[in-house]
C-alpha cells in the first residue's frame, strides 16, 4: 500500500499503540473515584496534562483534553461566544477553514442571531490582513483562522494575525485550529486565546483532541457534567488516551526538525516531477505553504476518477479534506481561492509524512501517468 493522505490521518505509531494497550489493561478505574486507584489515574492524566503544557509552554490549568480536534474547535468557538455575547455578537473566521470551524460559525448565524464576517483568500490561499484590521470592531468578541490550512498547506501568520487582533481590540479572542501544524511547525500560544490540536493527526489515538484555552479566557461549556476538565466538559474521563497524549506529542515535537526536512525533500522533488507534466497545475503556493501538503489540479479529469484508479493499484491520496470528500461539490478553499473553474473543479490532494519514500513518489508518478492515459478526460 502506498498511502499518501496523511492529512486525513497517520497510522498508530508502534510505540504508542504499545503503551496505550498496557494502559487500557491495567487502568480502568474512573479517574473521579474517591479511593486510591481512582486517584492512581487521575494522577497519570495530571502528569500527562503537565507534560503537555511544559511542551506547549504554557500552564496545566490551560489545556483541557477533548475527544477530537473538532469537539476542540466547537468549545472554542461556540464556548467563547455564549461567554462573551453580552459584550456584542460580531465574530470573524475565514472562508477556508476546517468544517468543524466553519458549521460552528454558521450555527452560531443561523441559530442564534451572532453576524459573522468571513475573511477572503487570494489566489494563493493567503488572507487580506487589511481586511481584518478593517473589520474588527467593538462588538467583536471571536476571531478563529487555522494555521495551515488541510486542502493546499497554506500558513497563516498567526503571530501577526494576533497583533492584528488585540491591537484593534484587545478583549477580541483569537481562536487558532492548530490540527494541521503541531508536529511540523513551531508552536508559539502567548498571543494566542484558544488553540485546537488532534492526536491522530501526529501518529496518535483517533478520537483524542485537545484544547488550550488561556488562564485570562472564559468558556460556557457545551457538554454539561461533572467536574471533569475544570467543569469545561463533562464526561468520565478517557483516561488511557489522556495519558497516551503527552508521549505522542513528544515524539512528535522531538522529531519535528527532522521531519519537516525530510518532508520538505520529497514536496520539492514531487513538485518538479509534476512540472515536467504538461496539464497539470499546482495549487499549493510555493511560499508560506507546509511541505506535508500538495495540492494539484489536473483539468478535465475527474478527480474521483483519478482517486479511483490510483486505487487500483493500491495508491491513496483525496480528492479533499476527508470530512467532505463524500460531496462532490468544488471545494470550498479552492472556490474561495477564486480559481479557473476548471482547476477548482480537478483538484487532488496529495500529503507526505517522515514514513513516505521517494520510491513511493516514483510509484505514484508511474501510476498517475499510466491512469491519466487511461482515464477519459472529460470536455
Ligand atoms: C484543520 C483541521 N481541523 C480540524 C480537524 C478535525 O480533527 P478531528 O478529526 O480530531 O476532529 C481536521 C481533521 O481533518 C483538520 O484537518
Amino acid at each position: 500500500m502506498i498511502y499518501l493522505d496523511y492529512v486525513a490521518t497517520t497510522p498508530l505509531a508502534p510505540e504508542i499503540k504499545e503503551t496505550y494497550i498496557k494502559l487500557l489493561n491495567k487502568y480502568f478505574i474512573n479517574a473521579d473515584s474517591a479511593y486510591a486507584p481512582g486517584y492512581e489515574v487521575s494522577g497519570l492524566i495530571e502528569k500527562s496534562r503537565s507534560h503537555i503544557a511544559k511542551m506547549l509552554n504554557v500552564r496545566s490549568d490551560e489545556v483541557l483534553f477533548t475527544s477530537c480536534a473538532s469537539e476542540a474547535n466547537n468549545l472554542a468557538i461556540k464556548g467563547t461566544a455564549f461567554q462573551y455575547m453580552n459584550r456584542g455578537k460580531h465574530i470573524i473566521t475565514t472562508a477556508i477553514e476546517h468544517s468543524s470551524v466553519a458549521n460552528s460559525f454558521k450555527e452560531l448565524a443561523d441559530v442564534f442571531g451572532f453576524e459573522v464576517d468571513y475573511l477572503h483568500v487570494n489566489h494563493q490561499g493567503a488572507l487580506d490582513l487589511d481586511e481584518l484590521r478593517h473589520l474588527i470592531r467593538d462588538d467583536t468578541i471571536l476571531v478563529s483562522t487555522m494555521y495551515v490550512n488541510n486542502e493546499i498547506g497554506v500558513i497563516n501568520p498567526i503571530h501577526e494575525i494576533a497583533s492584528i487582533i488585540h491591537a484593534k481590540n484587545p478583549k477580541t479572542k483569537y481562536h487558532v485550529d492548530c490540527v494541521q501544524a503541531l508536529g511540523k511547525l513551531p508552536i508559539v500560544l502567548d498571543d494566542i486565546d484558544l488553540a485546537s490540536f488532534s492526536a491522530h493527526k501526529i501518529f496518535g489515538l483517533k478520537g483524542s483532541g485537545l484544547l488550550y484555552k488561556k488562564h485570562n479566557t472564559s468558556l460556557v461549556p457545551l457538554i454539561n457534567g461533572g467536574q471533569q476538565e475544570f467543569g469545561l466538559r463533562g464526561g468520565t474521563s478517557n483516561a488511557a488516551s489522556e495519558i497516551v497524549f503527552a508521549k505522542t506529542m513528544r515524539l512528535a515535537l522531538e522529531a519535528r526538525e527532522e521531519h519537516y526536512a525530510y518532508v520538505s525533500k520529497l514536496n520539492h522533488y514531487l513538485r518538479s516531477e509534476l512540472l515536467k507534466r504538461p496539464g497539470i497545475v499546482i495549487n499549493s503556493p510555493v511560499e508560506n505553504c507546509s511541505p506535508f501538503i500538495l495540492s494539484i489540479s489536473i483539468p478535465h479529469y475527474k478527480p474521483e476518477v483519478l482517486v479511483h484508479a490510483l486505487e487500483t493499484y493500491d495508491i491513496y491520496i483525496s480528492t479533499k479534506s476527508a470530512c467532505s470528500s463524500k460531496h462532490t461539490d468544488v471545494s470550498h478553499t479552492l472556490a474561495a481561492m477564486h480559481l479557473d473553474d476548471e482547476i477548482a473543479k480537478s483538484a487532488l490532494r496529495i500529503s507526505f509524512s517522515h514514513l513516505t519514500t521517494q520510491q513511493e513518489i516514483d510509484t505514484f508518478l508511474k501510476a498517475l501517468d499510466e491512469s491519466l492515459k487511461n482515464v477519459k478526460k472529460q470536455r
